[in-house]
């Protein structure tokens, strides 16, 4: 049995994510753990909220609460759209807890007495008016590209132009518009990956499977030139930089952020410690660990997170394969959490039950290109896959059952030539399915499913029950009870992608459905469920939607006027 250590990206603190955030790093990273779990591995899947740094201090802000407040309410808020969305997490942490900051000032520790800390002096913008340094995004002014008037010190929100906030014209502080800043030094900490170059090449080297787009990425930062990073930061909001001098100073969020996938796993096995040890996962030579996230994540996982580990001199357990994916575009534009354009999670959940959304971002996964949203191939895909083809099957069989069988699977007749090519082609398929399952290729696992559900639909077909049940009473049910098995296996195999609709179908076989193991063979699969089960009749799984239906929403969510 191997160990599965799989983690989601950690998902921004400051409101609601979107679809883009399901597909990139939540929803892969589900469907593998579930996978996982399906064909008896020992797993752990760990996410948390990320709750440092100045877009936290900002949203609260805006939102006029305390930062720690506002923290603790949107941890919540996100957890509880995660759990209606059926993502696996075995525990979702917060990287303002307790253990996390421990753990960060550890390997901070760690890091010094070992050198590989550096103090230096940067100039920054100072604000008498805030009596604080603020950092880029905190400093507003008009851009000198587009003459944007609110364009950040980091980023033109209008024209994207990255920003200095020395390009800025007429600079003001976004805390309290005061224009009197002036520039001051002050003292900063850096880790010195200059000094660990050639730990995190010898690293990178015995790394094997990764993506092209995740290896080229993280060659192009290291081919570059390795520079020493700015670990700290002048904000009261972190985790406390613990040495003298550095008073009221905190850690930059991306260095503490990656830790919290450790003290998350801290703390769920703090919750449960005759269960679980932590040190089981990240102190461990038999664990292989798995990351999601989106592309602008890579750098950070595949460089500085490495060079943290590697750098505390103790035995980490680094990442052995990183998932890394393309962007998913809305509408042909980009998702814009300001300009109110795009699907957040919770007004897809409104509209639609979670199995919809997982299903068409799985099959539609940015895995080798950026893939677009819109509401028209969203429609069309879910109306062939979900309602035509896997919909249709459950109510052919289930139907048929009820009618003729009074919901009991029928007894006799021997399996034929038929099921024996039958059981052929599907072990090819799921042959197929687990090799892209271990490889986290969801559009070809995807396609796979839908050939398993296509399979059955052509065997019903194919076989016709409903014409020989009066002739041949004895091989229509073997047909028929082929056929509710070969149903269990269509929701098994789906079961990772759509967990709830598989759920609701194999209890309705009469089919454990918290876990559904993986089928041993395609053979015995077929005849798992017995002559004599009683099985449940389904209302409708799949509604379709209407061009009516993604009309109205295309133009809802558009962005252009609410
Ligand atoms: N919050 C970051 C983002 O959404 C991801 C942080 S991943 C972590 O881009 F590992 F650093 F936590
Ligand atoms: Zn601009």
């Amino acid at each position: 049995m191997a160990k599965a250590l799989i983690t989601s990206a950690l998902p921004y603190i400051n409101g609601v994510k979107h679809l883009g955030n399901l597909a990139g790093s939540l929803l892969p990273a589900d469907i593998h753990a579930r996978y996982r779990r399906q064909i008896g591995d020992e797993t752990l899947f760990i996410c948390a909220t990320d709750e440092h740094g100045t877009p936290a201090e900002l949203a609260a802000a805006e939102a006029g609460v305390e930062v720690a407040d506002y923290c603790r309410w949107q941890h919540a808020a996100q957890a509880e759209i995660y759990r209606r969305l059926n993502l696996s997490f075995d525990h979702f942490g917060r990287t303002s807890s307790p253990r996390n900051h421990a753990l960060t000032q550890h390997f901070f520790h760690c890091l010094d007495a070992r050198g590989f800390i550096a103090e230096r002096v940067l100039q920054q913008v100072y604000s008498p008016a805030d009596g604080r340094f603020l950092p880029d995004r905190y400093i507003i002014g008009t851009c000198p590209y587009c003459d944007f008037d609110r364009a950040r010190g980091d980023q033109c929100e209008n024209c994207t132009r990255p920003l200095d906030p020395t390009d800025l014209i007429t600079p003001r502080s976004a805390l309290s518009g005061s224009t009197a800043l002036e520039i001051r030094p002050t003292r900063h900490l850096f880790l010195r990956q200059s000094a660990l170059v050639g730990a995190l090449e010898d690293w990178l080297a015995s790394r094997k499977g990764w993506p092209p787009l995740v290896t080229s990425i993280a060659r192009k930062w290291l081919d570059e030139g390795l520079a020493d990073r700015c670990i700290t930061r002048d904000l009261a909001w972190g985790v406390p930089v613990p040495k003298p001098g550095f008073e009221g100073k905190v850690f930059y969020v991306w260095f503490d952020a990656p830790i919290g996938y450790i003290a998350a796993t801290q703390d769920c096995s703090d919750a449960d410690p005759a269960e679980r040890d932590w040190r089981d996962w990240w102190q461990a030579d038999d664990v292989g660990y798995t990351q999601f996230l989106g592309k602008d994540n890579v750098p950070f996982h595949a460089v500085s997170f490495p060079c943290t580990l590697l750098g505390s001199g103790e035995p980490w357990k680094t990442v052995d394969i990183i998932k890394g994916v393309n962007w998913l575009t809305y509408e042909g534009g980009k998702f814009s959490t300001s300009g109110g354009r795009g699907v957040f999670l919770d007004e897809a959940l409104d509209l639609l039950p979670a199995d919809y959304w997982r299903w068409w971002l799985a099959a539609n996964a940015p895995e080798s290109h950026d893939t677009d949203f819109s509401f028209e191939r969203f429609a069309t895909d879910v109306n062939n896959d979900l309602a035509d083809t896997f919909g249709n099957l459950v109510n052919r069989i289930l139907t048929f059952l009820a009618n003729r069988y009074g919901g009991i699977v029928p007894d006799g007749g021997t399996a034929a030539e038929s099921e024996a090519h039958l059981a052929a082609t599907l072990q090819q398929l799921l042959d197929g399915l687990r090799v892209h399952q271990d490889t986290c290729s969801l559009r070809k696992a995807t396609a796979e499913v839908r050939a398993i559900w296509r399979l059955a639909n052509g065997y019903l077909a194919e076989q016709a029950p409903w014409t020989s049940l009066a002739a041949d009473p004895e091989r229509t049910a073997v047909v028929v009870r082929t056929s509710i098995n070969l149903l269990g296996v269509a929701a098994t195999v789906a079961w990772p992608f759509i967990p709830a609709a598989a759920a609701t179908v194999l209890t309705a076989l009469g089919r454990p459905s918290d876990l559904p193991a993986w089928p041993r063979s395609a053979a015995d699969a077929l005849n798992e469920i017995p002559a004599g089960q009683v099985v449940a009749l389904l209302p409708v799984l799949f509604a379709k939607l209407a061009p009516e239906w993604v009309e109205a929403n295309r133009l809802r969510f558009s962005g252009a006027g609410g």
